[in-house]
């Protein structure tokens, strides 16, 4: 797309506009949006940013000023004009230039020699000439650009008709806006790819989801499909989409163009995707002659497939030669010059059998789907969690159902879907229990939320569970401890409760099976060293619901004493950072409810330290009262060492994006928080070098 001399008069613009920090004005403004172009191909399409975001920002906002103050100045193509369009009524629906068909599968080496000897024996060759691409697993597109100017994108629909989506894509960065399919003669052009959410922002998506308490979505492939046909196109760019173009399924050239340079081979056209700015998969694919170095290539490339950072679900053959493909043509479901390959499934149907309920330290009732155990990606799968009354309603799921299960890479199972059309009327509805299946107390479930609730602060199942989580590596990190020995513990009554840990009855514990003398020697000390955790690890391991770690450090730092959080009001706590009125309130019953305030009492008795030892933070530090977030991998430092640097200078490690977030600081491969970050014009995005600088300015 761009050569080295591009390349290197690109990068010398850039630096001498953000070096004499040049207003964007009427004679420049062409320089500035090549140059943005130029640094969102790098960014997006190659994955090789030259400068900072921050450099970045600081250019595409004065392109932006100046088109706000001149909005007649404003290009269809402008780097600007990918950002949101409100809200869209409805997707019309649009035929497709050419059908989009789909593909034949296979499923091993026979399905392939099969499919090869056909071709041969169709065309008359002795060895083919193929394409191996990978199968990527997403939603698929179909793009249409005219004069060089992107113009349509659409869903596949039913094949012949899509749905309308071109605005939303217009919010994926990897599909330029406009590409000189100009400068080899064409004219109008339809291609065809796959959108995919990468598995690093499907995570990232996921865990906000859950920490909303929303269920995850169970593959990147819904997620991606999903994200296409929102409403809110801001909201489409927020979740960070990308696109991969491997198709061209039609074209016209230019009127008497003598620059005529139609690409004659499928590589070739992936060649011109890649020239023209679009990332099509040139460095991924392989040409090979004869079906067997396809095997071959095939297998090396499924031997890859857990280290890719998308999700791919097989390989497509094509062959190469496009008067080849033109000679072997179609049948009426998919074209004869194209296989794809299946990898090994990570689906599987199965029997929903039964639903049980388990009871989380909160209270919170989660059921639990018990299977017939069936295999999933090299696993067996024997139960599910199914989230909440809703997402059983939502889902259509009924006892003795046949269900469709998934394990996307390292996600965990999920069920996609159940299948009514196979139910044969002995199936039963689940009923959602009324009481608490461990200590019978009635539930609840106030009208926001989707959760039922145990209100017993006694019930048996929270109190271990409450036990686990103050043990845990992020609480008070007794690790020799551990949900197996506290279960064990607890039910042969020599640990009752979390002022139990340090009452254990260690001649008990000696008596044990499995327990010889050096096991309870380190579970000794092991429970002893706990007693001088800091005093946020201690906050944190109470399980006071909405507390995460990072609240827990704010709140730590907000006191020298734990017992001074029941002098605190609900107002008050609201000043302290990311405590907003829920978290308030949370924290305010907490240490105003006796029950609570006991066991901090012999927590201390106990020895226990709950004086804020650690209040010994930097008087001044480079960084005193900002707050930093770090997203992506950071290539010098590790993410806890970057944050204990933070800490130990004064700053304030915070865990999402918002307005009173101050510097977010972007290693490789960030995703959606620093998508929400460049909206907020108050945060300062600045790279790992940036952040070590301030460190010692
Ligand atoms: S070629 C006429 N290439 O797989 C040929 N398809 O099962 C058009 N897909 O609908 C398809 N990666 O959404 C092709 N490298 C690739 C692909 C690919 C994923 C999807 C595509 C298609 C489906 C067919």
């Amino acid at each position: 797309m761009y050569n080295d001399s591009q390349t290197k008069e690109l990068q010398a613009t850039t630096s001498q506009l953000i070096k004499s920090s040049t207003i964007c004005d009427a004679q420049n403004v062409n320089q500035f949006r090549n140059v943005l172009r130029f640094h969102e191909y790098r960014y997006y399409v190659q994955n090789n940013p030259l400068i900072s975001d921050y450099e970045y920002d600081t250019l595409y906002k004065q392109l932006e000023q100046f088109e706000k103050e001149h909005p007649g100045a404003v290009t269809p193509d402008s780097p600007t004009q990918r950002v949101g369009a409100g809200l869209i009524k409805d997707f019309p629906k649009v035929q497709h230039l050419v059908p989009m068909l789909s593909l034949e599968n296979s499923y091993n080496a026979d399905d392939l020699l099969d499919w090869d000897r056909k071709a041969r024996e169709l065309s008359g060759l002795d060895t083919i000439e193929y394409c191996v691409e990978p199968k990527f697993d997403g939603a698929s597109i179909s793009l249409i650009y005219d004069n060089d100017l992107f113009t349509r994108g659409a869903t596949r629909g039913d094949g012949v008709v899509g749905d309308e989506i071109t605005i939303n894509t217009r919010q994926i960065k990897s599909v330029p806006l406009s590409a000189k399919f100009s400068e080899y003669g064409i004219q109008q052009i339809e291609i065809r790819g796959e959108v995919l959410m990468n598995k690093n922002n499907f995570k990232a998506y996921n865990d906000g989801l859950i920490e909303e308490g929303y269920p995850p979505l169970a593959n990147p492939r819904n997620a991606a499909a999903g994200s296409l046909r929102i409403k809110d196109t801001a909201e489409v760019g927020r979740r960070n989409l990308e696109a991969f173009l491997y198709h061209v399924s039609y074209f016209t050239a230019t009127r008497g163009s003598s620059l005529f340079k139609e690409p004659t081979t499928h590589s070739g056209m992936l060649d011109m995707l890649w020239n023209c700015g679009f990332r099509s998969p040139k460095n991924e694919m392989k040409v090979v002659k004869g079906i067997d170095a396809v095997i071959k290539y095939v297998a090396a490339f499924e031997s890859r497939r857990d280290d890719l950072p998308y999700e791919i679900d097989g390989m497509v053959i094509k062959v190469n030669d496009l008067s080849l493909q033109d000679k072997l043509g179609m049948t009426s479901h998919h074209p004869r010059w194209a296989i794809a390959f299946k990898f090994k499934a990570r689906q599987a149907t199965t029997l929903l059998k039964d639903v049980e309920y388990q009871v989380g330290r909160t209270g919170a009732v989660t059921p639990v789907a018990k299977l017939e155990p069936v295999q999933v990606g090299g696993v067996t799968v024997s139960s599910i969690s199914i989230h909440n009354e809703e997402y059983i309603k939502e889902k259509d799921l009924m006892l003795g159902d046949t269900v469709l299960i998934e394990r996307a890479g390292d996600v965990i199972p999920q069920i996609v879907k159940s299948f009514a059309e196979l139910r044969k009327g002995t199936e039963r509805k689940i009923v959602f229990p009324t009481h608490c299946p461990v200590c019978h107390h009635k539930l609840e479930k106030p009208e926001e939320e989707a959760v039922w609730r145990c209100s017993n602060i006694n019930c048996e199942a929270q109190v271990v569970e409450r036990i686990i989580h103050f043990v845990s590596k992020d609480a008070m990190d007794i690790r020799s401890l551990g949900e197996a020995n506290v279960r064990k513990f607890y039910e042969l009554g020599l640990l009752k409760n979390i002022p139990g840990v340090y009452t254990l009855p260690f001649d008990a514990v000696r008596k044990l099976e499995g327990f010889g003398e050096k096991s309870v020697t380190n579970l000794q000390l092991a429970i002893e060293a706990s007693k001088t955790q800091p005093l946020h690890r201690i906050i944190y391991g109470l399980g006071i619901r909405y507390v995460g770690e990072t609240t827990a450090k704010t709140l730590a730092n907000a006191v020298s004493h734990l017992n001074d959080f029941a002098t605190f009001t609900e107002e008050e706590l609201q000043q302290l950072e990311d405590v907003g009125v829920k978290v308030a309130k949370s924290i305010h019953a907490f240490f105003n409810d006796s029950e609570n305030i006991k066991i901090l009492q012999q927590l201390e008795q106990l020895g226990v330290q709950l004086k804020n030892e650690q209040k010994s933070i930097p008087a001044g530090g480079s960084l005193l009262g900002k707050t930093f977030l770090f997203t992506g991998t950071l290539n010098k430092l590790k993410r806890s060492e970057a944050e204990g640097l933070a800490e130990q200078n004064g700053g304030r490690v915070v865990s999402s994006v918002s307005s009173k977030l101050n510097y977010l600081v972007v290693g490789e491969d960030a995703g959606s928080k620093l998508e929400k970050a460049k909206k907020i014009t108050t945060i300062q995005i600045i790279n790992e070098e940036e952040f070590i600088k301030m460190l010692s300015s």
